[in-house]
């Protein structure tokens, strides 16, 4: 069987790697590629984690980088079915919601390929994220639909996919997040940085919703600022985020340099790093998607700076709450934990480190 496994975005990463990892257990029966759609390119948002995360580097690197989503889309387009046209796969599996997700989905559809999408069934209900349409899209053409929790099963059944192409897998990123936590644990960053445990909070803020309106940051950074009086906030920065806080002029709320105080900023981290300064944080407060699973997995509690949530298992089963870009509201959330009054939450159903073994057998059940 020969199985093409595509990644492009930094969130992609942590999510092939433990597929990567149990279909080489099946060596004679499974041929796979790696092709790298190129979206994301700069060292700390994609090598890093192909080393980290002990992955194969990609066989096929298709170079596509940045552009409007209709460019990117349509670059990833052209190279990934000469990629397709070349190799002749039994399945191309996809991963996640980004841009690459949609792109290599529909262009292997059309060459007659099957699609299999990893994460499928998840929806936040909301147009404007440009997200919400690569998974509606994705699901809408895939053969084989995995998701990670029954409420992304329901709403599959309610846009009307039979059963027969919906496998209750759980979530490979916490297949990832389980096999590196020891390793993350061991690490001395925080340590280095002068933090105690429970001491400090972490920050991510990418999505374009709250970062490309100069209001909407402005108002988001007061607040952080406000909340970082009493505990300081660690933020990677993402190289959106910087790009518009350099245009917008709000470079003014963040520290940088050897004391952790304030709005705190450093590059992206890699993911051990980053993990290791979660797991001992008192908060998380985020735009990202693949963080509302982790904080719920580390029972570490999570403050989602977005209006809704394609995830909401993490909200009515984890330590995620949903409280939108507005001051008072992100003050209000972040008080309740400092006051110690947060819900501890349980781990869903099957995150439980073996999705990708579930996967694969799966794949492999279909006897292509
Ligand atoms: C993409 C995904 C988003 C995901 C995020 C994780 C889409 C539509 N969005 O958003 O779902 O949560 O990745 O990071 O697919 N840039 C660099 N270096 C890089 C990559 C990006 O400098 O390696 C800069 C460029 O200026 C680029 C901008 O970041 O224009 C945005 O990158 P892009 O890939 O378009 O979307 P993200 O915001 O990263």
């Amino acid at each position: 069987m020969k199985i093409i496994n595509v990644v492009g975005a930094r969130p992609n990463f942590m999510k092939i790697a433990p597929i990567i990892e149990a279909m080489n257990r099946y060596p004679d029966q499974m041929h796979h590629i790696l092709v790298h759609t190129g979206q994301h390119y700069d060292q700390k948002m994609s090598k890093v984690f192909f080393e980290e995360l002990g992955m194969p580097m990609p066989d096929i690197d298709l170079g596509i980088g940045s552009g409007s989503h209709a460019e990117q889309t349509a670059r990833i387009m052209v190279e990934f079915e000469k990629v397709c046209v070349k190799e002749r796969p039994d399945m191309v599996i996809v991963v996640g919601d980004v841009n690459s997700t949609m792109a290599c989905t529909i262009t292997a559809k059309k060459l007659g390929i099957k699609v299999a999408h990893v994460e499928a069934g998840l929806r936040s209900r909301d147009m404007n994220m440009p997200e919400e349409i690569n998974r509606l899209c994705t699901d809408v053409l895939c053969d084989t639909l995995f998701i990670t929790d029954r409420i992304a099963g329901q709403n599959l059944k309610a846009e009307g996919v039979s059963d027969e192409k919906i496998f209750f897998v759980g979530n490979v990123m916490i297949d990832t997040l389980l096999k590196h936590k020891e390793m993350a644990r061991k690490l001395t960053l925080r340590e280095d940085l002068g933090l105690e445990p429970g001491s400090y909070a972490t920050l991510t803020l990418h999505r374009p919703s709250n970062v490309d309106d100069r209001a909407i940051l402005t108002e988001i950074l007061d607040a952080l600022s406000e909340i970082s009086k009493e505990t300081p906030i660690i933020f990677p920065i993402h190289p959106r985020t910087r790009k518009m806080a350099d245009q917008f002029g709000l470079n003014h709320y963040f520290t940088e340099g050897r004391k952790v105080e304030g709005i705190w900023l450093t590059e992206p981290l890699g993911y051990l790093e980053f993990l290791h300064l979660n797991m001992n944080a008192k908060m998380v407060l985020t735009d990202s998607g693949g963080l509302q699973e982790e904080t719920t997995v580390l029972g570490v509690p999570c403050i989602t700076l977005r209006h809704n949530t394609e995830r909401p298992i993490t909200c009515e089963e984890g330590t995620n709450v949903v409280v939108g870009n507005r001051r008072t509201k992100i003050l209000g959330a972040a008080q309740q934990v400092l006051n110690g009054q947060f819900s501890s939450g349980r781990i869903p159903e099957k995150w439980d480190g073996k999705a990708a073994e579930r996967i694969v057998e799966t794949i492999l059940g279909m006897g292509m």
